[in-house]
This record gives C-alpha cells, structure tokens and sequence, in this order.
C-alpha cells in the first residue's frame, strides 16, 4: 500500500480544503469546514486521509445512512493523479463501510464532471437508473440569483515546445498573426463578443467601457490580431508578470466564420511561440466546460498539461444580454440555441431554473 490512511483529526482540515480546492471538489455553495464539522459530528460517517511521503495525498468522505453507503469528497492531489492512489484510498473506504454491515454503497457524479465516470467504472461501480431529488433544508450560502457556474481546467507547460516555429497553414488565403497596440474599447468589444459569443464569454462583456478601458491598458498586457487576407479572424490576450516568467494565455480565438478552416493548430501554436521568451519559465491557460468542446484537447495537444480544476461561479449571461433560449417561432418550434443546450445537459445551471447541485 502506498497510502497511509487514517480518519481525520484536528488540525488536518486546512490541508484538507487545500486539496479539495486544487481537486476542483469546492463549490461556491458548500462551506467545505461546515462539510468537516458536521461529518465529524456523525456517528456513520468519517473523513478518511491518506498520506504518501510528501503528505496529504487523497481523501474520501465516506458514511452510511443506516441502509447504503455513500462517498463524499472523493479526490487526490492533482500531481498525484493517476498513480493508483484514488483506487486505495476508496478502497479504504470500502473496507469502512463492509466493517459496519454496509452491503451496497453508491456515488453522485456532477454533470460538469464527466471524466470521472470512467474511474468509478474500472472499481467496479455501475450507472444504475435512478432519479435523483433533493430538497434543501436551508438556503446555499454564496448562491445568489443572477450567477451560474461552471468547471475551470487550468493547465499549464513548463517549457517551450521542442518543435518548429509555427508557420501559416496553406489554404489559400494569407493568414497573418500580428502585435497589435492597446485596443480601442469597440475594437475589442468586436473581438471578444464575436469570438465569446458562442461560448458564453460574459466577464468582459459586462463592463461598462471605463472599467474595460482600464482592464485592457494594464501593464503587462499584450494583444495579437489574426487576420486572413486581412480580414479580421480572431485574437489572442497574453498577460507577462513584472519579471516575464510567467505568461498567461488569458484569452484565445476565431471568429466564428474561421473555425473549421484548418487555422486553428497554427493560431495555438504561433500564439504559444510569441509567450515564450528567453525568461520565460511557464505559460499557462484555462478553459472551462461552457468553451468549444475541442478546447481542452487543442490545448493537451499543444503541449499544456492539466493541474488543477475548480467550479467558478460567473454572472448570469441573461443578465450580459447573452443570447437567449429563442421563443418558440410562430410555427410553434423552438430555435435550439447553444445556450438552450447547455442548460438541458445541465452544464450550464442558472439560479431558479435548476436547483444547486449538492
Ligand atoms: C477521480 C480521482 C479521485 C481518481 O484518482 P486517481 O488517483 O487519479 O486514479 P487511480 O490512479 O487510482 O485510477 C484507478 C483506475 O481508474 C482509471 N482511471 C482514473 N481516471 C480515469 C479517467 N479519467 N478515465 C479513465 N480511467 C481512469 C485508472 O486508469 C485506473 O485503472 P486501473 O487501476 O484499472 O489501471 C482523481 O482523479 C481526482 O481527485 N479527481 C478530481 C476530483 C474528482 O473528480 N473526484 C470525484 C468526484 S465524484
């Protein structure tokens, strides 16, 4: 056994929260040390932590209700991932529960959380059909109306890519990526609305032009235009610490008329050639469940590799003047929206139409 696991005590709690935060198990809604003390006050359930070497290494909430088992706060330190350490600490969660005469234990998976099934399916778990509904008894802390939330990949490279310069891709057309000085608020409005829209960018969308003017002049900021035959195409937003270790690729894009057209391997990796510079130590990115469903993918396949995931709460996008779920047309059909259907797959939760997941 690699993990040394034993309940939870005082003074664990901090290291607990750090790792669940860093996991992306923390929602806005649950206090995770009322989720600690509460636990600690039940007589059916406990807080398991396993330790290797370097600490902390993973945890499960695991307890019972008098009839099934069930797990809570299931995780392991991102850079302890995929190393077998998830399978042994459930494991000794399993042994807890069959200690306690429990014959049968099951798990809620969030929607926004879909690559964890495949674990749960290699320990043996099983999708059972069942509905799932819930009421809650107090109101959630921190879930105020006009906010949505969604899941935020971090990921990160450590050093430049061991590859050629990236060059134009040939369709025919001359595809450009040039500096481009402190955008004008409009310009950028353009930019970031077109490029966002789909994909529910709202953040900058709801500021007024003073703050966004003042956003976009911050030190450190640098902007670079792509353009196909001159057309406008899409752009990139690079953020540099003081001392230029540390780059942020803190928006990235087409437009939606050059997607599909094969520029897009090239735009990722030429906007990678322009973060790093000779003090450069990281340059990092995230993306997040409502973005393209190739984003995550494009960016493994640049060389970012994932660290951390965390849910993030946003405003509401009707409140952004976002596009909105078309009214059914005169013929009685509703247009599908985008936005319609990320609600109905459930990822994309807005206060009063879908209850907080749990
Ligand atoms: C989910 C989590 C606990 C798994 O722990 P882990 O240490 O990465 O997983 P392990 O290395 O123990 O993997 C156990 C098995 O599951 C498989 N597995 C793990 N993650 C997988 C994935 N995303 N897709 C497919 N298989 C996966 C492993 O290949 C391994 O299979 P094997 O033992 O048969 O070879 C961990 O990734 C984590 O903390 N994730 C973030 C928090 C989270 O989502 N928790 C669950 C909330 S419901």
């Amino acid at each position: 056994m690699a993990l040394d696991v034993r309940p939870i005590a005082d003074g664990d709690t901090d290291s607990v929260i750090a790792l669940w935060k860093a996991a992306g198990l923390t929602v806005p809604h649950n206090d995770p040390y009322e989720d600690i003390r509460f636990c600690q006050r039940s007589h059916n359930a406990e807080i398991l932590l396993g330790f290797d070497a370097n600490g902390l290494a993973a945890t499960v909430m695991v307890g019972h209700d008098g009839h099934r088992g069930w797990y809570y706060y299931v995780g392991v330190a991102p850079d302890r991932q995929t190393s077998g350490l998830g399978r042994e600490i459930m494991s000794a969660a399993e042994e807890w529960l069959k200690e306690r005469g429990v014959g049968k234990a099951q798990l809620m998976i969030r929607p926004t959380n879909t690559r964890v099934k495949a674990f749960y399916e290699r320990l043996g778990y099983d999708e059972e059909d069942r509905l799932v509904m819930a009421k809650r008894f107090r109101p959630a802390p921190d879930w105020q109306a006009g906010q949505t939330e969604t899941m935020v990949i971090h990921l990160e490279m450590l050093a430049r890519p061991d590859r050629e310069p990236a060059r134009p891709p040939k369709i025919g057309k001359r595809v450009t990526l040039e500096p481009m000085a402190t955008p004008s608020v409009r310009f950028y409005r353009f930019l970031y609305n077109g490029v966002g829209g789909d994909w529910i960018w709202v953040s900058r969308r709801i500021m007024d032009d003073t703050a966004l003017a003042a956003v976009l002049s911050r030190p450190g900021a640098e902007y670079y235009l792509l353009q196909v035959d001159g057309e406008p195409a899409g752009f990139c937003e690079l953020e540099r610490n003081e001392d230029g270790q540390d780059v942020e690729l803190s928006y990235f894009g087409l437009l939606p008329d050059f997607i599909g057209l094969g520029i897009g391997r090239y735009f990722i990796n030429a906007a990678i050639d322009l973060a790093w510079k000779p003090a450069t130590k990281r340059v990092w990115v995230h993306t997040c469940d409502l973005d393209h469903p190739r984003a995550l993918g494009n960016y493994q396949r640049a060389g970012f590799v994932p660290y951390a995931r965390e849910i993030e709460v946003l405003p509401d996008p009707r409140l952004a003047g976002m596009p909105l779920p078309a009214e059914p047309d005169e013929r009685g059909h509703a247009e599908s929206s985008l936005f319609r259907d990320r609600v109905a797959a459930g990822k994309l939760r807005l206060v009063g139409e879908n209850s907080p997941p749990s």
